[in-house]
């Protein structure tokens, strides 16, 4: 009989999901390792030090990691503004309220996220990583709450408009490459946007205005250059929800609740990690303002409008000027492809 790995054999309570590749067990209060104590804590300071001792004595190391910089930022932020027992009591109900809100339609936490940076800040620290670790521009973007699987499969050069929907139309012209420049071919791309009156055909208003399922979204396969195109209509801007604690800090930084206008990508195939992406419109009054900090320069598109029809739309019944043309480049990168989790439901 095999010996137990050191895994098996690791006496812990909880370790980081991204080392035990396992859902997060509970706490065993009679499994533990703590044995030392701590000085009596007189003061503040003590009490830092205390804390970090107790942290420091995490079996798991990325824990340990995690919570030791965690309690060392976080008692230093409440150090360094002062707060009021009043600030604390508000704001450890905000954050409650923030779970309270989050159901499978919501997410207020990760609308939070966004918010304050942070999600584009774990997007930019993990993706343009070939070869300098984060420091390069990457056409990785944020998935947003609006994906669904199973789009209909669509072929290059087809339109995505799946009921009568009002805007300019739009052609996307696109191709993917690797980090060398290699077309990728083959590849699965998912694309969806919001119609031009600011919903997503999931949206319980979007089905109000009449839109049909799966509208505005298409599943495309890259040519021998990494080519795809489509058929649509010019998304338009839209506002976050703003009827949460996420609205309530908007309100007091006066900051709108806009994103710019955008369209978004998935694109799959096995050997590169999975690349999720929007494509904001460069002529959106927004652009440098996004509620969610989404906007970065490499993933910025132009979207030139034309006043003239293009030959092969003239006679087609959708056909209107003026239409939009967006040519742009994704970019994968090395990794694991692997399908995200449908935000909600
Ligand atoms: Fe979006």
């Amino acid at each position: 009989m095999r010996p137990p790995s050191p895994r098996q054999n690791r006496v812990v309570g909880w370790q980081s999901p991204r080392h035990s590749g396992a859902a997060v067990p509970h706490c065993n209060p009679g499994n533990t390792n703590q044995t030392a104590g701590f000085p009596m804590i007189k003061n503040q300071h003590d009490l830092t030090q205390a804390v970090l001792a107790v942290m420091q004595q995490t079996p798991d190391a990325r824990l340990r990691e995690i919570m030791v910089s965690l309690v060392t930022h976080l008692h230093g932020f409440v150090k360094d503004v002062k707060l009021t027992e009043d600030e604390f009591r508000t704001g450890t109900a905000l954050i409650a309220r923030m779970g309270q809100m989050t159901n499978d339609s919501h997410n207020e936490v990760v609308l939070m996220a966004g918010s304050l940076g942070v999600s584009s800040l774990v997007c930019l620290l993990n993706n343009g990583t070939a070869p300098d670790g984060g420091q390069k521009e990457t056409t990785h973007n944020l998935l947003g709450p609006f994906w669904r699987m199973h789009s209909p499969r669509t072929v290059n050069g087809a339109s995505i408009v799946r009921s009568p929907t009002p805007g300019a139309p739009m052609h996307v012209q696109a191709r993917v490459l690797d980090t060398a420049g290699t077309p990728v071919a083959d590849a699965e791309v998912d694309v969806w946007h919001c119609a031009p009156t600011g919903f997503y055909e999931n949206q319980l208003e979007a089905k109000a205005e009449g839109q049909a399922d799966m509208n505005l979204r298409g599943k495309f396969t890259t040519g021998a250059q990494g080519e795809f195109s489509f058929w649509s209509v010019k998304p338009i801007g839209y506002p976050i929800p703003t009827d949460g604690v996420v609205g309530q800090l908007l309100a007091a930084q006066r900051r709108h609740p806009m994103r710019p206008a955008h369209v978004h990508a998935l694109i799959l195939k096995p050997g590169y990690k999975t690349l999720i992406s929007q494509v904001y419109a460069d002529d959106d009054p927004n652009l440098a303002t996004d509620a969610q900090f989404g906007v970065t320069q490499a993933v910025t598109g132009h979207f030139e409008r034309h006043d003239t029809l293009p030959a092969a739309r003239a006679a087609g019944e959708d056909a209107a000027a003026p239409w939009y043309s967006l040519d742009f480049t994704f970019h994968m990168e090395a990794g694991e492809s692997r399908l995200p989790r449908a935000p909600i439901k």
